[in-house]
């Protein structure tokens, strides 16, 4: 019995997980802000400084598995430091690429042997960190809290949504105040540091079979005569074949998501930019005057702030509802309605406050992938082995924050149009809304 006591107050793990979670949202969703002053500091194209992104969105996402690993085996505790003194250091290191000079920008010199240091300590020392931080406090919080598992899990993730949101206006305005994105990296990596620091002194695991005080586990249907039963281990985990159809439908609902994040405000830019071509009878985008071209890219922006809003809330949000009535039916539902704003996103693109409802909607549905994936996975195989099945699982997300953004891209290139990638995201997300739709829980192991 003394076992299942602690006196640890069991809200500070969920403390630690906003804090990590945190400093991914300053790390990764706000990448964007950083592409145009790279490129004008060190004379790098878009597609080179984008590929940094890529790189740590797979990195970040194939490190969550071995982190999982680890975490089951030594604790949250020495990953999450370990991986927040890594992706502090990353950051930090890039304030340290020296530009060229203004001089040889002009002549056309390349900046090449600077971009592989970016990939470097941004894509693959970032990314390795990243993972670290991100992965231990989403199975820790859960094992705390087993009477509101969706919530405590929502908690370890909002800080995405919550870093990104302030971190894309703070960027902005520190790179006008310095006239350079360096410095950007130099203080938020020592920030990053701090807060990663302070996230893992917040983790520890509950004693083996914690119970909060007065709560007890639902008593099957049957009473005491049913069977006992036990958590799948990692091992039977990966074995099951719903597992993988998981793993599909998250690579699915990424590589959409991701996809038309980094595409959405690039959408609504050129579809403005059309309909006030036509609307005005002009014969060319150079035609329209630099007052509008400003005030389309302003009612553009409002489409990724708005996502990232709705991308923080849904995380909290979500939680309660799945906790009251099971994840299934929700991930249903928020899947087909991720299918129809894909289908309305093109259209929706010349009215700034229609694209700015999508992209809400998007970032709603998106976001809520992060709470309800752990969720279920919970409830299908117990909390024993959630760091490592949920680390093998989000590289799922890994490997379509790779490949999803340079194709939707490419598609984009080629056929000088959203419409296709658009609704290549609607495919992929059809074929989510019926793996989950057809997905039956696995059978319970006897103790
Ligand atoms: C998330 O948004 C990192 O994409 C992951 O939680």
């Amino acid at each position: 019995m003394a076992q299942t006591e602690t006196t640890y107050p069991r809200w500070i793990p969920l403390l630690g997980g906003l804090l990590g979670s945190t400093t991914c949202g300053l790390l990764l969703y706000a990448f964007s802000v950083f592409i145009r002053p790279l490129q004008a500091q060190f004379g790098w194209t878009v597609p080179e400084v984008a590929m940094a992104y890529a790189l740590i969105c797979l990195i970040f996402g194939l490190v969550t598995f071995p982190a999982g690993r680890m975490s089951d085996k030594y604790g949250p505790k020495i990953i999450v430091l370990i991986g927040s003194l890594l992706m502090a250091f990353g950051f930090f290191m890039v304030s340290t690429i020296k530009p060229p000079t203004p001089e040889a920008l002009a002549a056309g010199e390349k900046a090449t042997s600077q971009l592989y240091l970016l990939y470097l300590y941004y894509g693959v020392i970032c990314g390795l960190g990243g993972g670290m931080v991100y992965l231990p406090p989403i199975s820790t919080a859960p094992k705390w809290w087993p009477d509101r598992r969706a919530l405590a899990t929502g908690f370890t993730v909002v800080g995405l949504g919550l870093g990104s949101f302030i971190m894309a206006p703070m960027a902005t305005k520190m790179i006008a105040y310095y006239g350079s994105a360096l410095p950007v990296f130099k203080y938020v990596g020592i920030a990053m540091g701090i807060m990663g620091v302070a996230a893992a002194l917040c983790l520890k695991l509950p004693p083996a079979g914690y119970k909060p005080a007065g709560w007890n586990p639902p008593v099957p249907a049957g009473g005491a005569t049913v069977k006992a039963y036990r958590d799948y281990t990692y091992e039977e985990t990966k074995k099951s074949p719903q597992f993988w159809l998981l793993w599909l439908a998250y690579f699915c609902g990424s590589f959409a998501g991701l996809m038309v994040i980094g595409l959405i405000a690039k959408h609504g830019i050129d579809a403005m930019s059309l309909d006030y071509i036509r609307a005005n009878n002009l014969a060319s985008l150079a035609d329209i005057p630099e007052a509008v071209n400003i005030g389309i890219a302003m009612a553009a922006a409002g489409a990724p702030a708005t996502l990232a809003i709705f991308n923080a809330l849904v995380r909290i949000l979500i939680g309660p509802l799945a906790d009251k009535i099971g994840t299934k039916q929700i991930f249903v539902v928020l899947f087909a309605l991720q299918v129809g704003a894909m289908l309305v996103l093109f259209p929706a693109g010349k009215s700034a406050a229609l694209l700015a409802a999508a992209a809400g909607l998007i970032g709603w549905n998106y976001g809520a992938m992060f709470t309800l994936f752990p969720a279920t996975l919970l409830s299908y195989y117990g909390a024993s082995a959630q760091a490592s099945n949920y680390g093998l699982l989000f590289t799922a997300w890994g490997v379509a924050g790779f490949c999803g953004p340079y194709l939707g891209g490419k598609l984009q290139a080629a056929t000088q149009s959203f419409f296709v990638p658009f609704i290549v995201s609607a495919v992929l997300l059809a074929l989510a809304v019926f793996i989950i739709a057809t997905l039956k829980a696995p059978e319970q192991k006897s103790a």
